[in-house]
C-alpha cells in the first residue's frame, strides 16, 4: 500500500522541518519530489541529503509569494519531470506579536503567504490534475485555527482560511479525481516554533496540555502526509486531519 512509484510530487517549503521530513517520506514511497524553499543553498543540500538516501529528489527555488515566478518555475519543472501528480503546499510563516503591536502591513503579508500564495499555485496545479483525472492537494493547516491562541493573529487568520479553502475545493474537485485535505499540524519541534521549545514556561505547559505530552516531530506530519498522498485514500477529501496527540480531542 502507499506505494507512490511513477508519481511526481511537489512539497513547498521543503529545505526543513516539516516539509523536508515529508519530501522525503513521499520519496521513500517512490515518488520523485521536487523540494522547494527560498534558500538555494538550504534546498541543494536537501536535495542532497535525500540523493544519498535513494531519492530522485529536484530543486525548485522560488518564494511562494511571488506567485507569477513560481508559477514560472514549477512550470519549468513540470515540463522538465512530468505532470505533478501531488502537491503538498506546505510553506508557511509565522508572526508572533500582541494583537495592538501588528502592523495592518505585516497581517496582509503574513496572510498572502500563508493563504493566497498557497491558493494561487494549487489552484494552477489542480486545473492540470483534474484534467488527467487524478491528483492530491494537501494544504498544512494549524491546530491554532481549530483552537483560539493569542499573539498569532494573522497566522490563524490565514490557515483558518485555508481550512475553509480545503473543504471549499473538496467541493470543486470532488468528481474530478482529485483529493483536497489538509493536515493540521499540533507543536512540532522545527525553526518555526524554536523561540518557544527554548521557554521553559512554554515547554511546561506544553506536557500539561498535550495528551501524549511531547512535542510532535515532523515525521510525525509526514505519514499523514503520505496517507493523504496515496492512491488508497481516495474516498478522503475535505478533511483537516489533525496530528497533534490528541491536543484537539481531549480536555
Ligand atoms: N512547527 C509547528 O509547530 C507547526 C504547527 C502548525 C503548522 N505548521 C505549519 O507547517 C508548515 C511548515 O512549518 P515548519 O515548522 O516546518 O517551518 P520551518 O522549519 O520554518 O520551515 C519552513 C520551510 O518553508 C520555507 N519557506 C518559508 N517561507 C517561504 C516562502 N515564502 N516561499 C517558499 N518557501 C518558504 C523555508 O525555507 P526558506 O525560509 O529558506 O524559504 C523552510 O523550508 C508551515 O505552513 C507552518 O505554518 C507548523
Amino acid at each position: 500500500m502507499f506505494d507512490l512509484a511513477g508519481q511526481v510530487a511537489l512539497v513547498t517549503g521543503s529545505s526543513r522541518g516539516i516539509g523536508l521530513a515529508s519530501a522525503r517520506a513521499l520519496g521513500k514511497q517512490g515518488a520523485t519530489v521536487i523540494l522547494n524553499g527560498r534558500n538555494a543553498v538550504a534546498v541543494e543540500e536537501a536535495v542532497g541529503l535525500l540523493r544519498e538516501e535513494g531519492i530522485a529528489a529536484h530543486v525548485a527555488i522560488f518564494d511562494v509569494a511571488d506567485v507569477e515566478g513560481a508559477k514560472r518555475v514549477v512550470d519549468a519543472k513540470v515540463a522538465e519531470l512530468g505532470a505533478i501528480d501531488i502537491l503538498f503546499a506546505n510553506a508557511g510563516v509565522q508572526y508572533r506579536a500582541p494583537l495592538f503591536s501588528v502592523p495592518q502591513s505585516e497581517f496582509e503579508r503574513i496572510v498572502f503567504t500563508n493563504l493566497t500564495a498557497q491558493w494561487a499555485l494549487g489552484r494552477h496545479l489542480a486545473a492540470g490534475m483534474a484534467s488527467r483525472g487524478h491528483g492530491r492537494i494537501i494544504f498544512t493547516g494549524s491546530i491554532t485555527a481549530i483552537l483560539g491562541r493569542r499573539d498569532i493573529t494573522a497566522y490563524v487568520a490565514a490557515k483558518s482560511a485555508l481550512h475553509g479553502v480545503t473543504r471549499q475545493w473538496a467541493a470543486e474537485f470532488a468528481d474530478s479525481g482529485v483529493t483536497v485535505n489538509a493536515v493540521a499540524p499540533g507543536y512540532i519541534r522545527t525553526e518555526l516554533t524554536e523561540a518557544l521549545w527554548h521557554d521553559e514556561a512554554f515547554n511546561a505547559w506544553l506536557v500539561e496540555r498535550v495528551p501524549q505530552k511531547r512535542w510532535g516531530s515532523p515525521e510525525d506530519i509526514a505519514s499523514a502526509v503520505v496517507f493523504l498522498a496515496a492512491r488508497e485514500s481516495g474516498f478522503v477529501t475535505g478533511q483537516i486531519l489533525a496530528v497533534d496527540g490528541g491536543t484537539t480531542s481531549v480536555l
